[in-house]
């Protein structure tokens, strides 16, 4: 295992195991003393009239919201700054329609998106999460005097009670490929339960997008010990070993000129109008040609997520308003960010090979043996990305190709 995958390896590892395999509640909970994740049953809610329909609470669910209940993932996201400041300059840049206003944060954690909310003047702030971080949030927002306008609630966006419509829904919710995780039904739900009509979602698009990648380095890496191990030839192991490293998926950074075509859009979605039955299964053809003669290892997978605007897009009245006061070190931040970028610039966060990097990195499909690619060849086949049917936050891919007459299929689990 390369070091840089060990902190994605071990989070997943704490909810892959599924129902009954997932030792104490999350966290050594060790010196917190008032905090000690525990393993809750919370309440289903009954679906009531007019409501999307409530998914069930599942074990898979509750072993993947008690990895949330972890400090570590939350540093990780924090930390990251690609994303963290993202979100941080889309409330700057659309702080004219959260000041006033009632806005939803679905999934909170740590409640840092909320209070950026809160600081950039929103009237009220529902910040929801299902993990028992919120426990935590619920302090961090009381020793930051918000307690009056932010409101931490304990448990799933589907189940919780906000008997008022928000105008904006900010959410955290992309996995790595982006549908890992499949935290998007959440905010689905939550859109098609309080946005008001014409309300803001932060992001409000995404897109997945996949490329042929020549790797040899890092392939044979992973693999190459087995050649030679101390002077004994032990290659009758790298077939095992190809399967055991190239099954799954790897969290890794692609170098930029790996990328031997331009991306393929797998998906696109728009949050304002995406459906959680068109989530299930994705399916895209692609035809794509080498800019490179090289060996062809692999598939690398990323997303971008656009923060654009609502459809109708009220006049920018926002440079006069002012900073709401009771968070001085976050309004200074904020402000900060407001002066770094201009009102029209386009905010994205961007997760391609090139670009900085982020704690998703790229997810990389390795075949398990490469393919001679020449340039200018042309790379045709279809891709599909679908939920698990044994748990829906994983995800199955089958991908099927032809390069010059040879044909490959290439197919993976994301657990
Ligand atoms: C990627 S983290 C983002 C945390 C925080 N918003 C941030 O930006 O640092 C996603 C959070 O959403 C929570 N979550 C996922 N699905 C949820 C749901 N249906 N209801 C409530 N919380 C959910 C998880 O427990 C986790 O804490």
């Amino acid at each position: 295992m390369m070091p840089d995958e060990n902190f994605a390896s071990s989070f997943a590892a704490r909810w892959i195991e599924g129902p009954g395999k997932v030792s104490g509640g999350g966290g050594d909970g060790g010196g917190f003393g008032y905090w000690q994740p525990r393993t809750q049953h919370l309440p289903q809610q009954q679906q009531q009239e007019g409501s999307p329909a409530i998914p069930p609470y599942t074990d898979f669910d509750r072993s993947y919201f008690r990895a949330y209940s972890d400090i570590a993932i939350h540093k990780e996201m924090i930390q990251d700054r690609v994303r963290t400041e993202t979100y941080l300059a889309a409330i700057m840049k659309y702080r004219h329609l959260i000041f006033d206003k009632v806005v939803l944060d679905v999934g909170c954690g740590t409640g840092i998106l909320a209070i950026f909310c809160a600081a950039a003047g929103a009237k009220r702030v529902y910040a929801v999460d299902a993990s028992e971080i919120a426990e935590l949030a619920r302090h961090v927002v009381e020793d930051n005097n918000l307690s009056d306008r932010v409101t931490v609630l304990f448990g799933r966006v589907e189940d919780v009670s906000i008997n008022e419509k928000v105008d904006i829904i900010i959410s955290e919710w992309m996995g790595y490929m982006l549908l890992h995780e499949n935290m998007l039904p959440s905010i689905i739900f939550s859109r098609d339960k309080w946005l008001k009509p014409g309300g803001l979602i932060l992001p409000s698009h995404a897109s997945l997008f996949m490329a042929p990648v020549t790797y040899a380095d890092r392939y044979h890496e992973r693999i190459g010990f087995w050649r030679d191990v101390h002077g004994i030839k032990m290659s009758a192991m790298l077939q095992l070993a190809k399967h055991s490293s190239h099954r799954e998926p790897h969290i890794e950074i692609i170098p930029r000129e790996n990328v031997v075509t331009r991306p393929i859009l797998v998906k696109d979605v728009d949050c304002y109008t995406v459906t959680i039955q068109e989530l299930e299964s994705v399916t895209t053809r692609f035809c794509v040609t080498s800019t490179l003669r090289a060996p062809l290892h692999g598939f690398a997978f990323w997303f971008d997520a656009a923060f654009g605007g609502p459809a109708v897009y009220p006049s920018e009245q926002h440079l006069q308003l002012p900073l709401m006061g009771p968070v001085d070190k976050i309004s200074r931040v904020l402000c900060h960010k407001k002066q770094e970028m201009g009102s029209d610039e386009e905010i994205m966060l961007s997760t391609a090979p090139g670009k900085p990097p982020t704690h998703w990195k790229q997810t990389m499909l390795y075949l398990y043996d490469p393919m001679t690619l020449n340039k200018g060849q042309k790379i045709a086949g279809c891709v599909t990305v679908s939920q698990s049917k044994e748990n829906r936050r994983f995800l199955d891919i089958r991908l099927e190709f032809s390069v010059g007459g040879r044909t490959r299929v290439k197919v993976a689990e994301m657990r």
